[in-house]
């Protein structure tokens, strides 16, 4: 039995699919059974990672889980040990390796450490931009024709969550893959004027995009992320490192399958911009 965090989220969401596509036994987390809308035939289970010892009917004959940061990763890998887990694929992130300093990379690196030092089995899974991160325009695209964005020619190589999960799935279900630490990216870069293109083609709209200054996306931002996340976000987004802005192979290396564009990502996921 498979138990997948962050089920009714992007790469958690697509991993339930996908696990439930091969006919793998898996399990939903969540922390509304009642207001989570999953197949009615998942086995959906309460629990959250901030309260451990709401997990234990979670973790009760669960081989291998699917773990998401929370920042109580010690706790919630004792309770995953003491009720059997052998096994855990963690979504990391890039920053741990490219800012380790940052409270993004902090908090990454400490949820690792807290897997390694369990003594299960362990995958970190360390993606960069993720494709679905463009929801957030989702409201000024069912207003208006035109998406206002900071950094509208940086590229970054943003990651259909499906190939995360392709990954995880891989890791969680295959052997060869304990101690492993895979770097993540999408086939190739994209900026935000080509990612509001691409949405406007799978919607069947012509959109624009409208450059705002950082200062500006900054004090939007604030409205619902901590001053330091936002500071580190608009970071990434402006001036990525070398390793942030990399192509890599890891997708297909691992799954067999090459990593999908941000295109096709937006085809897969029109419905949320109509
Ligand atoms: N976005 C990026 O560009 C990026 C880049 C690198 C790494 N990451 C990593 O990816 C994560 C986001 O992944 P995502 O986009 O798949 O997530 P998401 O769509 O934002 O969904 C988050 C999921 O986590 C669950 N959750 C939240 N708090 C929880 C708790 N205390 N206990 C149990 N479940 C909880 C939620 O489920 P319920 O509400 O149903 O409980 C939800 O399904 C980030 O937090 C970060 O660690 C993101």
């Amino acid at each position: 039995m498979i138990l997948v965090a962050g089920a009714t989220g992007n790469v958690g969401g697509e991993l339930l699919r996908q696990l439930r596509a091969e006919e793998v036994p898996v399990r939903a987390l969540t922390r509304n059974p009642g207001l989570a809308s999953l197949p009615a035939d998942v086995e959906v289970v309460g629990g959250d990672l901030t309260t451990p010892d709401s997990l234990v009917k979670a973790f009760s004959g669960v081989d291998a889980l699917f773990l998401m940061m929370s920042g109580n990763e010690v706790a919630v890998v004792e309770e995953a040990a003491r009720a059997g887990v052998r096994r855990i694929v963690l979504l990391s992130s890039v920053a741990v390796e490219t800012r380790p300093e940052s409270l993004i990379g902090r908090l990454h690196r400490e949820a690792e450490q807290a897997v390694e030092a369990s003594g299960l089995e362990w995958t970190f899974l360390r993606p960069g931009q993720f494709a679905s991160n463009t929801r957030a325009w989702a409201s000024q695209i069912s207003e208006g024709d035109v998406v206002r964005t900071p950094f509208a020619r940086v590229g970054l190589p943003a990651i259909h969550p499906g190939d995360i999960a392709a990954v995880a799935r891989t890791a969680l279900t295959q052997e060869g893959h304990a101690g492993a630490v895979y770097p993540l990216s999408g086939p190739r870069s994209i900026t935000p004027v080509e990612q509001v293109a691409a949405i406007g083609e799978a919607i069947g709209r012509k959109l624009r995009h409208e450059e705002i200054t950082a200062e500006r996306a900054g004090k939007e931002m604030a409205a619902y992320m901590p001053a330091e996340i936002v500071a580190a976000t608009l970071e990434f987004l402006g001036d990525p490192t070398v390793t942030e802005a990399r192509v890599l192979p890891t997708v297909e290396a691992v799954t067999g399958k090459p990593a999908r564009t941000f295109a096709r990502w937006a085809r897969d996921n029109a419905d949320g911009f109509r």
